[in-house]
């Protein structure tokens, strides 16, 4: 495939509205894409004012900003996407949304587009198999939030081809960021190893063993962690944490890797993290004002 100039980003929450964001500065159009109207102008303003703020701090020029803002277009037509050559998806985590969501992009895309999930545990060989181009998909994970975060953790399908593996590879380092590479095993790398980690922070919090911020305090000035894992797990969400334990408990077969009841209650509650004003921290009424630079 020659170079990617256009990408379509489906899913305008949290992970779509910056990977859009990051794409557009450095130089490829975007169509993003989300159900939801609201969810698109809410990422149309915030990608506006994360530009504009890179601007007045003279991180990005007003010339490179001005032309990331020209890039990027917003859509609630994924018809739209015709015409990209490479597109990620960024919806909810669940395998049976994102195989109807694949199977549609399947009949949408051209017949050389690349559809790359930025799923955190979900298996691309399964993903893949809902559509009719395998070796044309691919994992390809953004850390949280894209335009900060330096790394891209690549995940290979059991199809994978090699050209696939190398267009992604050759975009990912296009857009400034540094590749892992990880085979298709429940949570790839980095979430098989911090996943448990938040979860185990929750069954202490659940024992009683500390207050949450003893446990946070714990592992920052411990171990050197830019955050507490409860921190980082509201900061992530609370049902993303809750639907990557499951698919590891699943995929991984190993009763280590099942939730912690206090997890699963939080999210019944609808406690689902900072996006939800309260999760494991309550942020209307005190907000707290941790700088974040290490999240999955
Ligand atoms: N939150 C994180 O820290 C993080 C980090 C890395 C990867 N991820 C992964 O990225 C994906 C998105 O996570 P998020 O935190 O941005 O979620 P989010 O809840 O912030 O956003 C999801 C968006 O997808 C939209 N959506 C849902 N179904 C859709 C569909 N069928 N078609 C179009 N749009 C649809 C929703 O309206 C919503 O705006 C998940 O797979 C998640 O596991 C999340």
């Amino acid at each position: 495939m020659s170079e990617v100039k256009m990408i379509g980003v489906v899913g305008g929450g949290q992970m779509g509205s910056g990977i859009a964001q990051v794409a557009a500065m450095h130089g490829v159009d975007v169509f993003l894409h989300d159900l939801d109207p609201q969810a698109l102008s809410k990422a149309s303003s915030s990608i506006s004012s994360s530009i504009h703020r890179l601007v007045s701090k003279a991180t990005l020029s007003q010339a490179a900003g001005a032309d990331a803002l020209k890039r990027l277009h917003f859509t609630t037509d994924l018809e739209d996407f015709h015409m990209a050559d490479f597109i990620i998806e960024a919806i909810v985590e669940s395998e049976d949304v994102k195989k109807s969501l694949f199977v549609k992009l399947d009949k949408i895309a051209k017949s050389s587009a690349i559809l790359a999930s930025n799923t955190s545990s979900i298996s691309v060989t399964r993903i893949a198999s809902s559509t009719t181009r395998s070796s044309q998909v691919i994992g390809m994970h953004f850390m949280n939030p894209p335009p900060v975060m330096k790394l891209i953790e690549i995940v290979r399908g059991a199809d994978t081809s090699d050209e696939t593996f190398a267009v992604t590879k050759a975009l990912s380092e296009r857009l400034g960021k540094i590749v892992i590479t990880s085979k298709d095993y429940s949570g790839f790398i980095v979430n098989r190893i911090l996943m448990p980690m938040i979860n185990e922070a929750f069954f202490a919090l659940y024992a009683g063993v500390a207050t949450k911020e003893d446990i946070d305090t714990g592992m920052k000035l411990g171990t050197n962690h830019p955050m507490g894992p409860l921190e980082l797990a509201d900061f992530i969400g609370l049902d993303v944490c809750l639907s990557i334990m499951r698919v590891l408990h699943a995929g991984l077969g190993d009763n280590k890797y099942a939730p912690c009841p206090l997890l699963v209650q939080y999210v019944d509650a609808g406690r689902l993290g900072r996006k939800r004003g309260i999760g494991v921290y309550e942020y209307s009424k005190e907000p707290r004002s941790t700088k974040s630079s290490s999240r999955l």
